[in-house]
């Protein structure tokens, strides 16, 4: 009999949606950029298997990596050095090493609604209980510090951030970042900070959580930034004390990460700017005109996301986000139902602008025609 902690989790709305789909439909669904990673990543990965770089290596990382990894976070503090980093499989996975080193069961952590799908399920297969808190779009999908302390308990153990926010696209101003950490201060609690899309904001800037005391860990990813999702690979950085301690963990879930990839990101930071430069502009270019078109369908409203690359619309259509992306699906559009981020996304869709223009296109046309056709329903407020 399968354990009850995996009973009680579902497979993402994300792949549920992506796995269900007719072939050839259109896919907005997955947040998957549509270029691929800069030569002189791809050129270092060939090489580095033709050099048999193909064998295990530290279970945190490669020594020359994470010193690059602490470079990129040395003006947040320049006492960040590579003890404080380790490299994973992934954010996925540094997320997951997180909740296992960081929950105890009986342990509260306060997580985004709506938020990104593994936070909560996470918190709860180690045991922990997830308690959300709101990102209201009324409020720029900020948090409400008022509405977190009334959620924090004694038992609450640890915070979920994510800035620039999937679903949402919401960026944490700096004052947004300070009230959270002496939230944190106040409350003894330690932060999780999901920062895998640093490289993408369009509106204001990026505040890191890292270095700022020895509250947070960040957990990262070289998934979007090199256009790399399918080689799994991350980093997080992380006071030094909670870094040999996350690193058990690692160590027993993945042993260490993939030797030829790290070589190969390894040459990309310092060197690769310009593709992730490139890939932002282009990204920038779409939300402009995907946000424009959402804009003038009926029953549609869509916040310019300031960060990320979603675009997270709101409907007033009589059904519900499963249902209308059911709907979608059989008219041959992926897009991800808003409540699979949590009961606050009920009334949203998720679509995501890393797709290639003509299929945002043919994904638009789509959905404009749907919202016409449900344009002559009863509204819902
Ligand atoms: C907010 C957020 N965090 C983490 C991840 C995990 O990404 P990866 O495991 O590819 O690094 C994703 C992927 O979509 C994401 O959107």
């Amino acid at each position: 009999m399968v354990a009850q902690r995996v009973r009680d989790i579902e497979i993402s709305g994300i792949r549920r949606m992506f796995e269900g789909a007719p072939a050839g439909a259109v896919n907005l669904g997955l947040g998957e950029p549509d270029f691929e990673p800069p030569a002189v990543v791809v050129d270092a990965l060939v090489a580095a298997v033709r050099e048999k770089m193909n064998h295990y290596g530290p279970s945190a990382g490669l020594t020359a990596l994470r010193e690059k990894v602490a470079d990129r976070y040395r003006a947040a503090d320049p006492d960040i050095g590579r003890e404080n980093v380790i490299i994973t499989a992934g954010g996925s996975e540094g997320l997951m090493a997180c909740a296992l080193a960081l929950y105890d069961p009986g342990d509260e952590v306060l997580v985004p609604d709506p938020g990104f799908v593994l936070y909560a399920p996470h918190a709860r297969l180690a045991g922990a209980t997830p308690v959300t808190y709101s990102l209201l779009e009324a409020r720029g999908f900020l948090p409400d510090l008022d509405e977190m302390e009334r959620k924090v308990t004694p038992r609450t153990r640890a915070l979920v951030v994510n800035s620039p926010s999937n679903p949402t696209g919401g960026v944490f101003p700096k004052t947004t970042v300070e009230r959270l950490l002496s939230f944190a201060d106040r409350h003894d609690l330690t932060i999780v900070s999901d920062e895998v899309y640093d490289e993408m904001v369009y509106e204001g800037q990026h505040i890191t959580f890292a270095g700022k005391g020895d509250r947070a860990v960040v957990v990262n990813s070289f998934s979007k930034m090199f256009a790399m999702t399918g080689w799994r690979l991350g980093f997080l950085v992380a006071p030094r004390a909670l870094a040999v301690e996350i690193n058990k963990v690692h160590y027993h879930m993945i042993a260490c990460p993939s030797t030829p990839a790290q070589a190969a990101v390894w040459a990309g930071l310092g060197a690769a700017e310009e593709a992730t430069a490139a890939m932002r502009t282009e990204f920038r270019a779409r939300r402009e005109l995907v946000v424009q078109e959402l804009n003038r369908m009926p029953g549609i409203r869509c916040v310019p996301p300031a960060g990320a690359f979603y675009a997270f619309p709101r409907f007033t259509w009589p059904v519900t986000a499963y249902v209308a992306a059911g709907d979608l699906l059989k008219r041959g559009l992926i897009t991800t139902p808003g409540d699979a981020f949590g009961p606050l996304g009920a009334r949203h869709l998720r679509l995501s602008f890393a797709a290639s223009r003509p299929n945002l296109k043919r994904g638009l046309t789509i959905l404009h025609q749907y919202a016409t056709d449900m344009a002559g329903r009863r509204r819902t407020p």
